[in-house]
């Protein structure tokens, strides 16, 4: 039996995200430069995706550049956003084809400009798809996201537009990129780190968090099947007691 049949489709993850990292390790271990890890982590997301529509998972986030990866060496950047323009246009056919729609959070005013246009072009010809919602995480960071909203929600307490007493987890919510977005259920990070390196940390509060040592391009369909099995193993409690859930 393929690991696939092993998944309860009534219990999936509504939204899936992951921390692709290890590319650079795996090439180093090959001799081989980091940016053809990022190429055959490419392969990757391509073999992810593919799985991810066909399991039912209605939305997976990838974090694909961090906020703090501005840092990398230039040529190490240059690498990633020419990858990141070839993969789309690459894909773009095969997106639309399985149905999947492109969107992309972070701040992405810091990209190149054609890296960034190529990506809104994706979104646009995606834009009437209705099956799985690949959500690329590009120059983001979760502090810059927490530092926006608070600005947005100051700037309308000062104009009065709203009441301090109101505000509450929703209307932080409405202003973070992830608005449209429900929560995570599962955080899968690749690699071997234990840690979640600025990744959504406001909106995986309550979600399950899955590490594997895998670096990301040794990261196959039957691993991502693995998570969602072992995702289902546990028992989500949201502080009550297991009594409470089981009722
Ligand atoms: C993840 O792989 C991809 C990006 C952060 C762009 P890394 O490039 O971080 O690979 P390691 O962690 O150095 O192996
Ligand atoms: C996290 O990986 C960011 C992405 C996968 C895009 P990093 O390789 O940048 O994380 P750290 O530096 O090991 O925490
Ligand atoms: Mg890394």
């Amino acid at each position: 039996m393929s690991l696939i049949e092993e998944i309860d489709i009534n219990r999936l993850p509504k939204h899936v995200a992951v921390i692709m990292d290890g590319n650079g390790r795996w090439a180093k271990k090959r001799n081989l430069c980091r940016s053809q890890g990022h190429v055959e982590g490419v392969n990757t997301v391509r073999k992810i995706t593919e799985i991810a529509s066909e399991i039912g998972i209605s939305y997976l986030t990838l974090y694909a550049f961090s906020t703090e990866n501005w840092n990398r060496p230039k040529e190490e950047v240059d690498a990633l956003m020419n990858l990141i323009v070839i993969a789309i246009e690459r894909e773009t056919p095969d997106l639309i084809k399985n149905n999947v729609s492109l969107s992309m959070i972070g701040d992405t005013n810091r990209m190149p400009d054609f890296a960034r246009e190529r990506l809104q072009k994706c979104i646009q010809d995606t834009s009437h798809c209705t099956g799985l919602k690949l959500i690329l995480a590009l120059s983001y960071s979760s502090r810059w996201e927490i530092v926006n909203a608070i600005k947005k929600i100051a700037i309308n307490a000062v104009n009065n537009n709203i009441d301090i007493n109101s505000i509450d987890e929703s209307s932080v919510d409405a202003m973070l990129t992830t608005n449209n977005i429900p929560d995570p259920d599962l955080l899968i990070r690749t690699g071997g780190d234990v840690r979640v390196s600025n990744f959504l940390l406001w909106q995986i509060a309550y979600s399950e968090l899955y590490f594997t040592h895998k670096f990301w391009p040794d990261f196959s369909k039957d691993d991502f099947c693995e998570a969602i099995i072992d995702f289902q193993s546990r028992e989500r409690r949201f502080g009550k007691t297991s009594e409470q859930i089981i009722i």
